[in-house]
């Protein structure tokens, strides 16, 4: 016996962000980043909808690429000043998982962060605020999803915080809100979509209602990816990739990821390597590894039109050129001493990642370096 696990409610569709002048509620908490939902006007137009509904509304802004820890202690200071019954997550992934950190915080404030990596510890939530997360991006799927990334700088970790009590109560899948998001970003979020499609189809976690989605949405990414980076002002493209990340982030909040991410979580933390971007160096040669012990890959390529998993794999290095994504680590500009000298580090750290509980074949120590490897010089992984 399963449980899906899903927001209560979903708006989507271009303009669909007005639906907060619906929210029933007294004080509501905007969480954003730096300045793109305020140059763009989405800040303030969600401000004048929730105080269409009679909401007090108050903003934390400012919040960081990968957030820390320390940036989610101090909004939940501010939450607990201001007693916010809905915390609103407006923005990229970033401005979101910290919103859901805060949220833990804000509930709890004596939590040990520390107690939060162990998944699903987090406690129960609700009892003083719910959530709304409202993406700029189309990538992770947070807005559906119960997991939130924060980066401890001093350790250079990233933590996934995995609890299905962040999985938001209300999500806003607007693709209009994405068409200021640059090329770069729209390339990077749009590969994490991507993996994530693929991740959640071959985990050992079997799940139809996963399986679905995975398949739907690898298929919305191929068909609308490239157009999205080339024409960032074409709505339909933006709501279909919106969309396609909504669904992969359904997918793998039921089914998991796998060592992609788990990869991928180490270099986001010490090199500052952009998530999508990395996992999109990472997963052909993943799919090359997985392919040992899964006989899925074949199902996933005949959605684009392909047969095999080299057939998938080479499709997906493809489309990752086609967006002006890069294809190994040492073109990030990471020296090979600098990577050697780390190489054992983020190893070790890769396989404790939670993510590699749900890989299709288990790796061991030496696999995963040896992926690491092939993928720091662009070679193709053969075993
Ligand atoms: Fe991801």
């Amino acid at each position: 016996m399963s449980k899906l696990f899903i927001a209560s409610e979903i708006f989507h569709g271009a303009g669909s962000l007005q639906e907060l002048k619906n929210i029933e509620g007294k004080k509501a908490i905007i969480v954003t980043g730096g300045s793109s939902m305020k140059k763009s006007g989405t800040l303030d137009r969600a401000i004048a909808f929730l105080e269409e509904a009679n909401i007090e509304v108050k903003v934390f802004d400012g919040v960081e690429e990968d957030p820390s820890s320390a940036t989610a202690m101090k909004g939940a200071e501010v939450m607990h000043d201001f007693q916010p019954d809905w915390i609103v997550g407006l923005g990229g992934c970033s401005a979101i998982d910290a919103a859901k950190t805060m949220w833990i915080f804000y509930e709890y404030p004596d939590t040990d962060f520390d107690s939060l990596i162990k998944p699903f510890s987090v406690p129960v939530l609700r009892k003083k605020a719910k959530f709304i997360a409202i993406p700029s991006t189309s990538g992770t799927g947070t807005e559906t999803t119960g997991l939130a990334v924060i980066t401890d700088r001093e350790k250079g970790v990233k933590y996934p915080i995995v609890s299905y009590e962040l999985t938001p109560d209300i999500a806003i899948v607007d693709g209009a809100i994405c068409a200021s998001m640059p090329a770069h970003i729209t390339s990077n979020t749009g590969l994490d979509a991507l993996t994530h499609c693929v991740e959640a189809y071959v985990s050992n976690i079997e799940n139809n209602f996963a399986d679905v989605l995975s398949k739907g949405g690898l298929e919305i990414v191929f068909n609308n990816l490239q157009e999205a980076v080339k024409n960032p002002t074409n709505i339909v493209a933006r709501q279909n990739m919106h969309d396609a990340s909504f669904m992969a982030g359904l997918a793998f909040n039921n089914a998991w990821l796998g060592i992609v991410h788990s990869l991928s979580h180490q270099v986001g933390a010490l090199y500052g390597i952009p998530h999508g971007c990395s996992n999109a160096i990472f997963l052909p040669n993943v799919i090359r590894y997985n392919e040992k012990a899964s006989n899925r890959f074949p199902d996933l390529a005949k959605v684009i039109g392909k047969e095999t998993a080299e057939d998938l794999a080479q499709a997906i290095e493809k489309l990752r050129g086609d967006v002006n994504n890069i294809g190994s680590i040492k073109e990030f500009g990471i020296s090979k001493e600098d990577w050697e000298k780390n190489l054992d580090y983020i190893t070790a750290n890769a396989l404790a990642d939670p993510c590699t509980g749900f890989n299709p074949r288990k790796p061991t120590l030496e696999e995963l370096k040896a992926i690491y490897q092939a993928c720091y010089n662009g070679e193709v992984v053969n075993f």
